[in-house]
């Protein structure tokens, strides 16, 4: 029993993949709100250690303490999107992809409002960097919950969809950072290009990026880079 939970679970971590799902002409738009309606709840259950700052939890509609928020957007909002980006002669592959996708979901985490000076994106802090990691969990999880339904997903850095222009247009509060954008395709992808992860087949074996430590306290810190 423990076995089969462990072999489905495995399975479908394994099986997720990156799929960048590319038409020319927009597909016809499914109807998959249920559905993500269900992918976002159970990604919700990611743990989270530091509660979202009260100005996430008081400024927009979502209201939760969790430091993540998924901005969900149908196959007709797909299409619309795709529309105005090629309106405003965008030419990157996003509106290809929208002209497929059967939603997105715009998944952003909630900084911490900064207290001092910030030279990048966000301030560099402990408490950043545990929201960004639970917002990370949860899109992993929204990805298994698609993958494990038979749905290709592509986890995209969002390019225009990050700016404060598509933010505007999804009434996502500009105090958000995009984690990601999400895109879902459906089964039936037609005569589509489909297109994998660059880095797929290049993370090496567990053993290059995991290893059992053994203890020495006598070893100094410059050391401990090494074996
Ligand atoms: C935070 C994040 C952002 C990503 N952004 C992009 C992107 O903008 N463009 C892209 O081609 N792939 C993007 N990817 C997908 C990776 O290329 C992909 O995960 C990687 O090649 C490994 O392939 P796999 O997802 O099939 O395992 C992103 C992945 C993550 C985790």
């Amino acid at each position: 029993m423990v076995e089969d939970r462990a072999k489905v679970v495995d399975g479908v971590i394994r099986e997720r993949r990156t799929s960048k799902v590319m038409a020319d002409a927009p597909l016809p738009a499914v109807d998959a709100r249920a559905m993500v309606e269900a992918l976002a709840a159970t990604a919700g259950w990611a743990p989270f250690h530091r509660v979202a700052a009260r100005v996430h939890q008081e400024s927009g509609a979502l209201t939760s303490i969790v430091p993540w928020r998924f901005y969900l957007l149908d196959a007709d909002g797909c299409r619309a999107l795709r529309q105005a980006l090629l309106e405003r002669g965008n030419t990157s592959k996003i509106p290809r992809m929208l002209a497929a996708a059967s939603a997105l979901v715009q998944a952003t985490w909630l900084p911490n409002p900064p207290k001092g000076p910030v030279t990048g994106l966000f301030e560099a802090t402990e408490e950043n960097m545990e929201h960004v990691a639970a917002a990370g969990a949860a899109v992993q999880n929204l990805l298994l919950a698609a993958t494990a339904r038979g749905i290709r997903s592509y986890w995209s850095s969002g390019a225009a969809l990050r700016g404060p222009e598509a933010f505007g247009w999804m009434g996502i509060p500009s105090g958000e950072i995009l984690l990601g954008s999400l895109f879902l395709f459906p089964a039936d992808t037609g005569e589509a290009e489909v297109s994998p992860g660059s880095h797929r087949d290049r993370r090496g074996a567990p053993a290059d990026w995991a290893r059992w430590v053994d203890l020495d306290f006598d070893r100094g810190v410059a050391a401990a880079g090494g074996a």
